[in-house]
Formats: structure tokens, sequence, C-alpha cells
């Protein structure tokens, strides 16, 4: 009966001998491996298998496997055609000698079908990202507005009083003669004051950037006028600019004062990045991006350096108002300009960045 059930059985079914010479094959692996029985009996397991597979660790230790042990290995037809296998080894004891049962499956298409699910879990993965990125960017951007607020309202507070001190200032100095003691004093009261309605006046185009006033503008153009300006800087850190202009971006409407001051910020952050001399890349081109509704083109600057680059826990915060690392040199205020800016251009501007290898900008604007 159990001669008949294996005989039968629709699952292929080989025994082999602790050498993998094979001693009993049923009927259903002479279709599964176009060998007839004859010829599966002068054969080795080894001789079923790809030409790369009999190394194998599992193929060294034959003899001492203890218990039921499922491999994949690609296996060979007698016609060559290799296909991926799921092969069992149980070991039994037959009179004193070792031997092993084997159950062979072929699983190409159950990993075809892996693959397949896989390639669906990263693009659904992907989605996920970008989900994330445009939260994150909302995050931002509330972030800004918030802070927008609150430094518009302080500015327009300390406006008027300031005003209102200058005045005075001003009406003593006139009064009083040149020579009067108190007169050096009075002075730097007017310039710190003067210095203070500065501040102020920059934190209130800050709060309140105007909206953009675009105009046909060709974007080579002006990141060329941008770079011109900062030359001497460039220079000074012996900066070597390399440049790759796609062909056939179109100009588009921005606003090119606005845009000019991304290109400076960006640019000048590249700069200070490298004090001991690197790389500026300016690339422009043109790019269909799939984030944002249908089909909408941007023209995209990167502008990338060989510079310290940023650390990793910082990455997040590079757009925040005031987060800066170069102490009282930076007012951290750069780059939250920045994004306010491709804000209101309805454009976006992301940041890359490896410790110690460099950082790349990408600024895009819609065309
Ligand atoms: N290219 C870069 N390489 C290395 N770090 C950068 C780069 N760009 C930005 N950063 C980091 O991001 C921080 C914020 O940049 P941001 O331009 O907003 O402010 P800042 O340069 O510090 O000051 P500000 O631009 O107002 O003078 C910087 O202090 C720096 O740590
Ligand atoms: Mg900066």
């Amino acid at each position: 009966m159990l001669k008949a059930m294996v005989e039968g059985a629709t699952l292929p079914v080989i025994v082999i001998d602790g050498d993998g010479r094979i001693i009993f094959a049923n009927k259903s692996s002479e279709e599964f491996t176009e060998y007839s029985r004859q010829e599966l009996l002068g054969l080795n397991v080894r001789d079923l298998c790809a030409p790369y597979e009999p190394g194998r660790y599992i193929f060294s230790t034959l003899p001492e496997i203890k218990k039921t042990t499922e491999v994949d290995i690609d296996l060979r037809r007698k016609s060559g055609r290799v296909f991926m296998a799921s092969v069992s080894f149980s070991p039994f004891d037959h009179r004193g000698s070792r031997r092993l049962l084997l159950t062979l499956r072929d699983v190409t298409t159950n990993r075809v079908q892996e693959g397949k699910t896989r390639e669906a879990e990263e693009r659904y993965r992907k989605l996920l990202d970008d989900r994330n990125m445009l939260q994150d960017q909302l995050n931002r951007s509330s972030k800004l507005a918030f802070m927008g607020e609150l430094a518009a309202g302080i500015a327009h507070e300390i406006n008027n009083p300031l005003g209102i001190i200058l005045g005075f200032v001003q009406d003593i100095l006139e009064e009083i003669p040149e020579d009067h003691p108190l007169a050096e004093s009075i002075k730097i009261i007017e310039q710190e004051t003067a210095r203070c309605v500065g501040v102020v006046k920059e934190l209130l185009d800050f709060a309140r950037l105007r909206p953009p006033q675009r105009r046909r503008v060709d974007m080579l153009q002006l990141l060329e006028d941008s770079v011109a300006l900062l030359m001497p800087g460039i220079k000074k850190n012996k900066v070597r600019i390399i440049k790759a202009y796609a062909n056939g971006v179109p100009n588009i409407e921005i606003d090119p004062d606005l845009i000019r001051q991304v290109f400076l910020n960006v640019m000048i952050n590249a700069i200070q990045a490298m004090p001991y001399g690197g790389e500026l890349g300016l690339d422009i081109d043109l790019v269909r991006c799939r984030q944002s509704q249908q089909g909408q083109d941007y023209v995209r600057a990167t502008i990338s350096d060989t510079g310290r680059g940023i650390h990793e826990e910082d990455l997040d915060r590079v757009f925040d108002p005031f987060f800066t690392t170069k102490g009282t040199k930076g007012t951290g205020l750069g780059l939250s300009v920045c994004q306010r800016i491709m804000d209101d251009h309805r454009g976006r501007i992301e940041i890359e960045s490896r410790r110690g290898v460099g950082t790349t900008c990408r600024i895009y604007s819609p065309v």
C-alpha cells in the first residue's frame, strides 16, 4: 500500500543515500525532471541541479542532516531548462544506512508572484514617502506662516515707538550745541536706534514678503547674473564653478528679484560651507514632476557644493527661521526666506546633504 501511495502521489518524491546517489524515484519525479526512472537511478541529486548549485552547503552535509530541512535550489531539467524549486530533505535510516527522502516543488511562479508583490509594495511605500514629504512641507509652511505673523506683530508694535524715540533724539541733537557734554552719548542713542529700525524693517520684509511680480525670465541668465555678484567670495575661498545647463529650457514667468534672492542665499550657504575650496555645481534643466498636478513642468536649478555638509539631525531644521549653525555670523533666515519665496511661486526647494561630502539644493519653479 505504501509503495502504491508513493508511486501514485502527485508530488515528485526521490530517495537518495548519504552521498546523494538516487536510489528511488516515483512517477511524478520523471515528469518533473524530464528524466526516465532508469536514468534517474544512475544519477546523483547534484546532477539535477543548475551548474552553480552543487557547491551549496546542504550537499556537503547530507549524511548529517538531523531533521527535515527545506531549501530553495535552482534545478535543471533534462532539456536544460533551469527553474526554482523548493526541496525538502527528510532523513531516515534504513537497515543501518542513511537515507534522505526528497520532495520537490516548482516555486518559480510563486517567486515571480512574490517579486510582483514586492514591486507593488515598493510602489506603495513610494506613495507613502511622497505623502510624508508633502506633509512635511505643509508643516514647514504653517510653521513659517506662524513665525511670519509673530514677527510682523512684534515688528509693528516696536516700529512706532522706535520712530518716536528717533524723532525726539534728532530734535535734541538739533537743539543742543555740538560741544555739549552729552552730545556724544545722544549721538550713540541715535545710531543704535537707527540700527534697531533697520532690523525691524528687515523683519517686516521677511514677514510680509511682497507677492511675486512675474516677468518672463531666462533662468540661465538669472543664475549667471547671481553668481557674478558672488565672484569675490568665490575667488577668496578658491571655489571652482562647474556648470551644466540643459538645452531647451524655456523662459518662465517669475519674479526675478525674488528668485535671485533665492539663488544668492543658497549659493552664499554653499560658498560658506567651502572655506578651503571645493566645487560649486550649477545645473539647470527641465523636469516633469509626478508629485504635483498632472504633468506640471518645472525648471529646476540645482546648486551643489562639496563643502562640510549638514548633520542628519539638522536636516529637518535648516528651513526653520532662525536655525543657524553659524553662531552670530548667521541669522538663520536665509533658507526660510527661500522657502517662502518658492511657496509664493508655487515652486519648491529641497535640500539633500551628506556630512563631509557636500550639499545639493534643488529649486523648482513651475513653467
Ligand atoms: N550648503 C550648505 N552646506 C552646509 N550647511 C548648510 C548649507 N546650507 C545651509 N546649511 C545649514 O543650514 C543652516 C541654515 O541656513 P540658512 O541659510 O537658513 O541660515 P544661515 O546661513 O545660518 O544664516 P543666514 O543665511 O541668515 O546668514 C546653516 O546655518 C547651515 O548649518
Ligand atoms: Mg544662509
